[in-house]
């Protein structure tokens, strides 16, 4: 399978002033909309994971669900998921963030996790990385390892892939828009 990055790209649109004045909005849903589109974005992951050591795959609500569980049947690894505040009927960890236009608060079972454990973390997009870095903390708070930061894609000029490096998060994203 070859990664038609021009194909994908061109099913992103940016939609201006959403959610809020000033944001240009990445609307991935068409990615989800087109079985050839989702196909080659999830088999693209799976391929750049097919042999790799993480033990479980994290999902960020809402988008990031919706990719991470195909690469996580694909992979048959355990999908951990990391809800919006109040979701989660098990004792929980909390962490709350800012994102570009919103603020949040981000939920994880509490002990769902431990030393031994290395996530992948998954979302449709890396923009201010406010909500990777809060799914970041909930890792760690429970002695688990982060693996990796995957997302179809990057938008660097929000500087989230930059927060993720600097601590010392690896990222990895099929396109950008610069
Ligand atoms: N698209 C989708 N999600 C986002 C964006 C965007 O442009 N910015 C922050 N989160």
């Amino acid at each position: 399978m070859i990664f038609d990055e021009f194909a994908i790209k061109s099913l992103i649109t940016p939609i201006n002033d959403f959610p809020k004045a000033g944001v240009v909005f990445r609307d991935i849903t068409p990615v989800f909309q087109s079985p050839k589109a989702f196909r080659m974005v999830v088999d693209s992951f799976v391929q750049r994971y097919i042999d790799s050591d993480f033990t479980h795959i994290g999902a960020i609500e809402a988008r990031g669900f919706v990719l991470a569980s195909a690469v996580a049947y694909a992979l048959n690894k355990p999908l951990i998921l990391f809800r919006k505040q109040g979701k989660l009927p098990a004792k929980v960890l909390t962490e709350a963030y800012d994102t570009e236009y919103e603020q949040s608060v981000l939920e994880v079972e509490a002990g769902c996790l431990n030393a031994e454990h290395k996530v992948l973390l998954m979302d449709d997009i890396i923009a201010s990385g406010g909500t990777f870095l809060a799914a970041a903390r909930l890792i760690r708070q429970m002695g688990a390892n982060i693996y990796e930061v995957a997302a179809i894609v990057d938008l660097p000029e929000l500087n989230g892939s930059r927060l993720l490096q600097d601590a010392r998060i690896p990222t990895f994203t099929l396109t950008a828009f610069a």
